[in-house]
């Protein structure tokens, strides 16, 4: 992963290059960049505002506005526990207090950089409440169990 904001900002232009320069590739040029440094950092911004002519301000209200991507680093895999009202009632408040207690902080990368966890809106899995996403992929019902898996790997 490039790590200084010259190497980000080249890796972002040939992401646009391939996705496409229109300012309707924005939000997919944003989720290749989510994938690739874990967030969206100022240095790609500034590439998607030379490159696609969106100012920063634009690109930050989009980051801002989807759950999917993020200003700040997260982990390279997102545990995404839904904190709605089905799961509400399903004990979601204490499998997040499991998700603090076995991988950290709330939006705080794990150790290694491989995992960190956030509550998040409706998921759509009310009838399997208390759901969550892993890699974006459904884990329903969540269980303390399933937490301490992903605790384990990453620990
Ligand atoms: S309320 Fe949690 S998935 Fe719908």
């Amino acid at each position: 992963m490039p790590d200084d904001d010259r190497e980000i900002r080249e890796r972002v232009r040939s992401l646009i290059e391939e996705t496409g320069r229109e300012r309707t590739h924005l939000l997919e040029v944003l989720h290749k960049v989510q994938r690739e440094f874990h967030h969206v950092p100022r240095a790609a911004a500034d590439a998607i505002e030379h490159e696609m002519l969106v100012p920063v301000a634009d690109t930050y209200g989009v980051v801002t506005f989807y759950d999917l991507l993020s200003e700040r680093p997260v982990g390279a895999n997102v545990l995404r526990v839904c904190e709605d009202v089905a799961c509400s009632l399903h004990g979601a408040e204490s499998l997040a207090a499991e998700a603090e207690k076995l991988l950290g902080p709330e939006g705080r990368p794990s150790g290694d950089g491989q995992v960190s966890w956030t509550r998040c809106a409706c998921l759509g899995l009310c009838d399997k409440a208390p759901a969550a996403l892993y890699r974006e992929e459904p884990l329903a019902p969540l269980t303390p169990a399933a937490i301490g898996k992903i605790g384990e790997r990453h620990a």
